[in-house]
């Protein structure tokens, strides 16, 4: 019998055409709306492999409905909705997509940066709604971006890619991770910055990208807000729930803080009616990091990938718990 593999929604690229010319009974998940968690919970004990995206809750009750899984395979780089450790215990391996995301979300938290400091989605609204009536020296007026000084937190391979564009802006750039990368640091003139609170109260931006996990979740709260400068902006393209949404919504209310600019929030989407998406301070975008076309093409084709291998009992070739084959 072919063994049965459940996708949770059309991938792009053509990695689904490939998958299909393989001797599997693939269920593809049709439409842009994630698997109710009831299907999902339903499906899962009949598969031998998955590949999901990260809406998926792959927790220990997913996996506590018994079955044949023999692998995890996520399309995103962070894994946070997964119980690795579950999978673990089960001896399930888990996939995941690093690397060839890194430089386009290192873009679009670069564009978020740009955007948020310079207004321009008030500025293009301002436009679209009729207000343009002259030239004006006091209107819109945003930050400087060019030799602010940025704080990264988090120098992870995604990091490193903003560092790297804000050296195009003459920026002074601080890090702060829990490894210090002396190699970086000389070659892009970096510094680290051993405590949070000296780094939120030094930098004009503040980017985000750490994973999310127990140590780094609401990582920025409200005694981290109140270390930022008035003027400061805060952007996270990382996973909403590092940031203490509700603080982070008084400080931007109060003016503790200048700006965010969110490529994730806490939940995803926001509920109806969150007052956040009130604030003419705030520029949220729907978790666009990685979403251009090569790179969620190329996504795929590495979430196939790990698939495939799984399945056919060999190492994945990006695989988080590495530990199962211990
Ligand atoms: C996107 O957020 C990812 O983790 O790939």
């Amino acid at each position: 019998m072919a063994q049965k593999v459940l996708v949770t929604r059309p991938l792009p690229g053509d990695a689904l055409e490939r998958l299909r010319r393989e001797p599997l009974d693939v269920r593809l998940w049709e439409g842009e709306e994630p698997p109710p968690r009831a299907a999902f919970l339903a499906l899962l004990p009949e598969m031998e492999g998955l590949l999901c995206l990260l809406t998926e809750r792959v927790d220990e009750a997913a996996l506590a409905g018994g079955g044949a899984l023999r692998v995890v395979s996520t399309m995103a780089v962070g894994y946070d909705h997964i119980d690795v450790a579950a999978c673990t215990r089960r001896g399930i391996p888990v996939g995941n997509t690093p690397g060839v995301l890194t430089e386009t979300t290192a873009d679009l938290a670069f564009a978020l940066l740009l955007v948020t400091a310079r207004r321009i989605v008030e500025a293009a609204e301002y436009v679209k709604r009729g207000r343009w009536h002259t030239w004006s020296p006091a209107v819109l007026l945003g930050a400087d971006v060019h030799h602010a000084t940025l704080g990264i937190v988090g120098l992870g391979r995604i990091g490193l890619e903003v560092a790297k564009r804000a050296r195009g802006f003459d920026m002074k750039v601080l890090y702060h991770s829990r490894v210090r990368r002396l190699e970086a640091e000389a070659a892009l003139g970096l510094t680290f910055v051993a405590s949070l609170h000296d780094l939120l109260g030094a930098a004009d931006f503040v980017t985000l990208h750490v994973p999310l996990g127990p140590q780094t979740r609401h990582l920025i709260g409200p005694a981290e807000l109140k270390a930022m400068k008035p003027s400061a902006v805060l952007i996270n393209s990382s996973r909403g729930a590092v940031v203490d949404q509700q603080a982070l919504y008084e400080a931007l209310r109060t003016g503790a803080i200048a700006a965010a600019g969110l490529d994730v929030t806490d939940p995803e989407p926001p509920t109806a009616g969150d007052p956040l998406l009130a604030l003419h301070n705030v520029v949220v975008l729907p978790h666009i990091g990685s979403a251009s076309l090569q790179t969620r093409a190329k996504m795929a084709a590495m979430a196939v990938d790990n698939l495939l291998a799984g399945l056919r009992g060999e190492r994945l070739p990006h695989c988080v718990n590495p530990e199962v084959y211990r």
